[in-house]
């Protein structure tokens, strides 16, 4: 089994250094732990060199922020990151642990500038219209909702800009199954087919980087 930065998800192998009782992300909010975050070391360092240099950036799906802190350290200065979740899922919605966590985090580095967007992708993205030269897919993972992201997103991608889908392959050890919403999206697009203007150009782990040729223009 690949080892997670630190796992979280109820079919994956928790990394030994985290004891049970500390998942919950209060002790993150509270300094107690680092964020757990919930990709690879290697998924970790594609995504800082990706973003390297870029100032346009989106995430949806934050959780903890552990791969928006990597976005951050890495991106330009002068960018912004745009961060979208509804942090819906904490029991306790006026405490809601998980955002408090996400926040500590990310604002724990000061590198460029960050606009929390505490909504579902799709509203936000019916609020959208600027250009964007990084986008990573990490929200909702159902075959539909993935797709939906792609739909109300990829127009606004730059030309030579990026798309990272996460949990969007299978990899020998890994947790993804050829089942998984993202997988199957990325097979319907770009392995199965070759979607005019796009290409692969990066998988490591669970995590697939396309782009988006220069010279195509949706908005
Ligand atoms: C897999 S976690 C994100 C992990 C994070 N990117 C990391 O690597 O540390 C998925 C997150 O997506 C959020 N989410 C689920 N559906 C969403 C949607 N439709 N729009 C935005 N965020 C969504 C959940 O609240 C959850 O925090």
């Amino acid at each position: 089994m690949y080892a997670k930065l630190t796992l979280r998800r109820e079919d994956a192998k928790p990394e030994s250094g985290t004891h049970s009782l500390l998942r919950h992300p209060v002790f993150a909010w509270l300094g107690i732990r680092p964020v757990l975050g919930q990709h690879t070391a290697s998924e970790h360092e594609a995504l800082k060199k990706w973003v390297t240099g870029k100032s346009s950036l989106v995430e949806i799906g934050v959780a903890e922020g552990a791969s928006a802190v990597a976005l951050r350290e890495a991106m330009s200065p002068c960018g912004t990151l745009w961060l979208i979740d509804p942090f819906h899922l904490s029991r306790m919605r006026h405490i809601n642990a998980m955002k408090r966590a996400a926040r500590r985090a990310v604002e724990g580095c000061r590198n460029g500038r960050i606009v929390w967007i505490e909504k579902f992708s799709s509203a936000a993205a019916s609020d959208w219209n600027g250009p964007i030269d990084f986008l990573f897919l990490d929200g909702d993972h159902s075959e539909t909702g993935v797709q939906q992201d792609w739909d109300d997103w990829h127009q606004f991608v730059a030309p030579s800009g990026v798309v990272a889908f996460h949990d969007a392959a299978t990899f020998p050890g890994g947790w993804t199954r050829q089942d998984w919403g993202p997988v199957k999206l990325v097979d319907r697009l770009f392995r199965d087919q070759v979607l005019p203007g796009w290409r692969i150009v990066q998988q490591v782990d669970s995590l697939v980087v396309v782009e988006k040729l220069s010279g195509v223009t949706e908005l």
